[in-house]
């Protein structure tokens, strides 16, 4: 949801901008725009990509600036609502990613003085307050600016007059500082910095820094604090396409590596510092509560399915935008909160006022040094690099990955079971791979799929949670309509809409629905709607009842939601080939949900 990026140093800082910007697109690309100190301030911005901003701009002489890509919130993707906003004089340029609640008050008093403004947005009113408050120095008129308003915010700001420095802030809203010699960095997220460097300050709630050449003074609720430096273990090539067409079909294909490479983790977790999860096994039986958005959501349903089932616990799942409105609590023992990004403004709502009531708080995340992981008591990374699809792909299995690493942990997982899930981890990759080298039955249905604009997905049990992702993951990124439901629910309502004209796709489990989602197909069939079945190689008796199959390696029944939900990725990727739409960017999209 917006990516801000800021550059001081020796190189020339159009480039530098325009490259990290390019790196953080996926946060929002409805429009880009970039402000180089060069004695004065120069401002370059319009409703393009940043490619195309690099491509047509003219060329600032300057070796400082800031930068921003735009998802639209307060106002239009407009010329003038893209970033930077500057003041009346033009002396102050500033770029926001968040939300200012008491802008419309600002703005109406800030009139009523007599200031003009230039666009639609809440963030203009930032520069005229910091127009306002200055008297010589831009980390004070930043300062007492930030305590008129009220909202989330990650800004950087620069001044005319102070030319060898950028004052930053975060409140709510991500922000790094990238370290190197002589020269500074900061943006929304690390993979913007990765090209030049791996040193990094994760700045936190409330902080406030003037980067300058020289280095970082950071200060936390107004008191001066020394800045802690971590080091990222993510590389700049993790972050690139590497000849892929798309980074969702790169993303698709490094799931087999990140299961293996995850396989010792999921060995490591039953170890010697079990931390929270130990909370799993203990007694009386502990309740659990889930929470998280999309398609972290979606992980948490089989992760509730799978809690319930295989440690007999009582587990109560939200989705973390409709937790937070509600009134009356049910108190869990433990929260598992699930997202990727972590910065989901939806899940840290829920954390901060879960952690007010004394709720201990797992997470469970991608991205290192994230605002989750800092509200959390204990962090289990899914370690699958970073993620620059806006469509989460391999995020999602390794969330999956992580939550069967937390069953394994748990004492209350019977012999039985374990023994059936660590052989089933073992052969996983090799079982995804098969999926994504003979993926031909998947392009063809996708090609198939291209021609219709609505479809259905069923699945039960452990693939009912499959069913909602294969339907999320088609729509967002092939703009074709589609519905996931329990397999046992379209009788009560779905099956009004099924015709010629409506495919429905039919995740098969090999174990006690098999036989009822046998007889839902031919339901189907017989109101003429098309069928796509997704089923284990073994069940060849079904080709004869549908119109087409996908057929995934036969597996533990416990670890086939893996495998399905990498054929509906691919599913998904190869109808929006087809279709010719911007995969990794999908229209009104934005990875990273920093908004409300
Ligand atoms: C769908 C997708 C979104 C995210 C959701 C939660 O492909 O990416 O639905 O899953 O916005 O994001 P995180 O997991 O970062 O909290």
């Amino acid at each position: 949801m917006c990516g801000v990026v800021g550059y001081i140093g020796h190189r020339q800082a159009q480039a530098n901008l325009l490259e990290s910007l390019a790196r953080l697109e996926y946060r929002g690309y409805d429009s880009c725009g970039i402000a180089v100190l060069d004695g004065s301030i120069r401002v370059l911005k319009d409703v393009v990509r940043v490619a195309d901003l690099a491509a047509t701009s003219e060329p600032l002489e300057g070796t400082s600036g800031i930068g921003h890509t735009r998802w639209a919130t307060c106002g239009e993707p407009n010329q003038a609502n893209a970033h930077p906003h500057y003041d009346c004089t033009r002396n102050i340029a500033v770029v926001h990613n968040g939300t200012i609640n008491n802008h419309q008050q600002i703005k109406a008093r800030l009139l009523a003085g007599g200031h003009t403004f230039s666009s639609d947005t809440d963030t203009e009113v930032i520069s005229h307050l910091i127009e306002e408050n200055y008297q010589g120095d831009l980390a004070s008129a930043v300062r007492a600016t930030l305590n008129q308003i009220d909202g989330s915010y990650a800004i950087a700001v620069i001044h005319h007059k102070e030319q060898d420095k950028l004052v930053v802030a975060r409140c709510g809203s991500p922000l790094i500082i990238g370290l190197g010699e002589g020269e500074n960095w900061v943006a929304s997220d690390v993979p913007a910095i990765l090209d030049y460097t791996k040193k990094v300050i994760f700045m936190e709630e409330n902080e406030l820094a003037v980067i300058t050449r020289q280095g970082v003074r950071l200060w936390r609720d107004g008191r001066e604090i020394s800045p802690e430096i971590k080091e990222v273990e993510w590389t700049a090539i993790q972050a690139q396409k590497g000849g892929h067409e798309h980074f969702m079909i790169k993303e698709i294909r490094e799931q087999p590596r990140i299961i293996r490479e995850s396989n010792s983790v999921l060995a490591h977790s039953g170890g010697s510092d079990p931390g929270l999860i130990e909370i799993l096994s203990s007694n009386p039986p502990p309740t659990i509560l889930l929470l998280a958005c999309g398609t972290s959501y979606h992980a948490g349903l089989i992760a509730k399915y799978l809690i319930q089932e295989l440690l007999g616990l009582s587990v109560h799942i939200e989705i973390a935008s409709e937790f937070n409105y509600q009134r009356h609590r049910i108190s869990e023992d433990l929260g598992i909160i699930i997202t990727q990004s972590g910065e989901t403004a939806d899940a840290l709502i829920a954390m901060r006022s879960l952690r007010k009531e004394g709720m201990k708080l797992l997470v469970i995340t991608n991205v290192p040094g994230c605002s989750a992981s800092r509200l959390a008591d204990e962090t289990w990374y899914t370690r699958a690099g970073p993620e620059i699809s806006v469509a989460a792909t391999k995020s999602f299995t390794a969330q999956l990955k992580v939550i069967y690493g937390l069953l394994l942990s748990s004492s209350r997982l019977d012999r039985r079971d374990r023994d059936r899930l660590t052989g089933a981890f073992r052969h996983l990759p090799s079982n995804i791979q098969q999926i994504i080298d003979n993926h031909q039955d998947i392009q063809s249905c996708g090609k198939y799929l291209a021609g219709y604009n609505n479809v259905i997905f069923i699945g039960r049990g452990l693939n009912y949670p499959i069913a909602l992702e294969g339907a999320l993951k088609l729509k967002e990124i092939s703009y074709i309509h589609a519905e996931g439901c329990a397999g046992g629910e379209l009788k009560h309502g779905p099956l009004a809409l099924l015709s010629a004209e409506t495919p429905v796709v039919v995740i098969l489990s090999r174990d006690a629905t098999y036989e009822a989602m046998l007889n839902t197909i031919r339901e189907i069939k017989v109101r003429g709607a098309p069928v796509i079945a997704i089923t284990p190689a073994r069940e060849s008796d079904i080709d004869n009842l549908v119109d087409r199959v996908i057929h995934i390696p036969e597996v533990e029944n416990l670890v086939s939601p893996m495998l399905n939900a990498v054929a509906l990725q691919l599913l998904a990727y190869y109808t929006a080939l087809e279709r010719g739409c911007p995969i990794d960017m999908p229209r009104n999209l934005a990875k990273s949900v920093t908004v409300e």
